[in-house]
């Protein structure tokens, strides 16, 4: 007899739920049931199949009476918890044929669109002349003329050396568009089917077609425009000032700060709120990282077809960020900076660079 490795206990006052997060089940424990728990964890020989706590015990799962699979997983336990309990979950699986998916889809959506959608961004009902409005994304030509996408595959590096060279506005306003814009393009491209708060699309997939992902320019050294950090309004291809710079960039990012100098870059943040609206359930998280791997992605390429180099970091000091991007509740979360501008190609900083030069002369 054994202890299931796989649970935890979660109190909310004035209650106790034991959570088994790889069945995905919850119970609510009462002071008896916990107290026996307590005792067979300290000593599990004392089960007694003829007690009745350990034989619900047994019974619920909490307890085990076969060998268990060795545990492999080397990271600590929070990480476990998340990512195990946010495994084969779903009804999608009950499907059998697509006329059965497409049924459970619809009715899914039905249902969602009946619940209350979250709010628009809070900054989205500025009218444009608040905005400051960004010039119009460069044309097709001046962008392949400087790096077409194969070359942009190639190279697409991550340089941790930046030059003091201010990179254009254009350059800044091509790039947000392309990548984080409601693209124009694809307006016409949409169905009367799909509801009209799903209809924008961006240059990279997004989960649930909710666009949950934000950008927010922290412009440094940028033509024209005063050094701080700017929400992107993505259907208005515009940006709002919502803090002026007061500490160098690498005290947000734990400290890197041989970024201090690179002239821009983008934090990326997700909605979770949106995602808490379509998806009930945790494993929606891991769609709202992958959604902003994609956009991490589509950034970079774009910078380096721009001639730019560009290095990313997900090392954030969030609270810190949180405070300049306005954020102040869980329903918008930071995860990623990406940063770009002119670069001699290092991969190092000079600093690191020099240790281990010695180091390799030693
Ligand atoms: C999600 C993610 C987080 C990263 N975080 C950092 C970071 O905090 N600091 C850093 O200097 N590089 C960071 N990198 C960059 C990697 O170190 C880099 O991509 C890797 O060394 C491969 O080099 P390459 O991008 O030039 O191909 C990160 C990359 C990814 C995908």
């Amino acid at each position: 007899m054994q202890l299931n490795p796989c649970i935890f206990l979660l109190p909310k006052p004035p209650r106790l739920f034991i959570w088994n997060y790889k069945s995905h089940e919850q119970f609510e424990i009462d002071n008896a049931h916990a107290s026996r728990l307590i005792e067979l964890i300290e000593k599990i020989s004392i089960f007694d199949e003829n007690h009745p706590i350990d034989a619900a015990l047994l019974e619920a799962g909490i307890l085990v009476d076969q060998p268990l699979p060795p545990n492999d997983w080397q990271w600590d336990d929070l990480s476990k918890i998340f990512h195990v309990g946010t495994k084969d979950l779903g009804s999608g699986d009950a499907a059998q044929n697509t006329r059965q998916w497409a049924e459970h889809y619809f009715n899914h959506c039905q249902e969602v669109i009946s619940r209350h959608a979250p709010p628009p961004h809070p900054l989205a009902h500025l009218h444009r002349e608040n905005m400051l409005c960004l010039p119009a994304p460069l044309a097709d030509e001046a962008i392949d003329e400087r790096n077409g996408f194969r070359q942009a595959l190639l190279q697409r590096k991550t340089c941790r050396s930046y030059l003091d060279k201010a990179v254009s506005l254009n350059d800044v306003s091509t790039l947000l568009y392309l990548c984080l814009g409601y693209l124009k393009e694809r307006e016409t491209d949409t169905s009367e089917l799909i509801p009209v708060m799903f209809r924008a699309r961006r240059s990279s997939p997004s989960g649930g077609g909710l666009n949950a992902s934000e950008g927010y320019l922290y412009a440094y050294n940028v033509q024209g425009l005063d050094p701080g950090i700017y929400y992107y309004h993505p259907d208005a291809y515009a940006l709002t000032l919502l803090s002026r710079l007061k500490e160098p960039l690498g005290s947000l990012l734990q400290g890197q700060h041989f970024v201090d100098n690179i002239p821009f870059g983008i934090f990326i943040t997700s909605r979770l709120d949106k995602m808490w609206w379509k998806y009930r359930h945790s494993q929606a998280y891991r769609v709202s990282l992958l959604e902003i791997g994609h956009i991490s992605q589509t950034l970079q390429l774009c910078a380096t077809s721009l001639g730019l180099k560009t290095w990313l970091t997900a090392a954030l000091s969030e609270s810190k960020i949180e405070k300049y991007l306005n954020l102040n509740d869980l329903s918008e979360q930071v995860f990623l900076f990406v940063g770009a501008g002119y670069s001699n190609g290092e991969a190092f900083c000079e600093e690191l660079r020099s240790l281990l030069n010695k180091n390799n002369k030693n």
